[in-house]
């Protein structure tokens, strides 16, 4: 497992912004308030998604909100991975380097993105982007693939090569919106070509529409 540290070069200060004390509002309702340290994982998250990461000043913002002790906050912060302890620009993309995506070429995307961005985890002298390989995201269908994080959100883009990869690193650094999912066109994860299966019309016949009487079925109870 990775060394989970906070970064060495703090802000001042944090506070939520508007839009994010919503959410909060949000998530503390779901819990009685004695039980409101447990929002502690949505609160990181929201902060996380206003500024791209998890300060120190944010944590302590937490445990005062939800009052928890701050070494709590920063436990939780730092056990997940999900939550990035350092900035990482204004497009995070997650390259997974797990065995169906490396089979199929993780190994060119990292190439490309260590050219065109740099070292894993190092922020883009413009502030724009970063990498860093995770494990399997759960679209080994459509490996190799990589998960970009913004202010949009997060998104897939699948069936990705070296040259495909650099074209999605290009457009973001232009501030274009590259298209999220298969690179290749592929609906969801159907077969290469297209779907391969059932495409005889003869064989939909009906009959597997038809209701059938399962067995040991209680008989309905007659109207009295
Ligand atoms: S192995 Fe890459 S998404 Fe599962």
């Amino acid at each position: 497992m990775s060394a989970r540290k906070i970064a060495l070069d703090q802000p001042e200060s944090f506070s939520f912004s508007k839009d994010s004390e919503k959410e909060i509002k949000f998530w503390l309702n779901k819990y009685p308030k004695p039980k409101k340290a447990s929002a502690v994982i949505p609160m990181l998250w929201i902060a996380q998604k206003q500024d791209g990461w998890v300060s120190e000043p944010a944590m302590r913002e937490i445990a005062d909100r939800l009052g928890m002790p701050k070494i709590r906050v920063m436990e939780v912060a730092t056990f997940y991975t999900m939550f990035n302890l350092a900035p990482a620009g204004d497009h995070l993309i997650q390259l997974c380097g797990t065995t169906p995506c490396w089979l199929r070429g993780a190994d060119d995307l990292k190439k490309v993105c260590a050219d065109k961005i740099g070292p894993k985890g190092k922020v883009t002298a413009d502030g724009k982007l970063s990498w860093m390989e995770v494990e399997c995201l759960g679209a080994c269908a459509n490996a190799p693939m990589v998960q970009i994080s913004n202010s949009a959100g997060d998104h897939y883009y699948e069936d990705l090569t070296g040259e495909t990869m650099g074209k999605i690193i290009d457009d973001l650094a232009a501030d274009k919106k590259p298209k999220p999912g298969s690179q290749t066109g592929r609906s969801c994860s159907e077969a290469e070509g297209g779907s391969m299966a059932l495409t005889d019309g003869a064989l939909y016949d009906g009959s597997l529409a038809k209701k059938v009487k399962l067995p040991n079925t209680k008989p309905k109870k007659e109207k009295a």
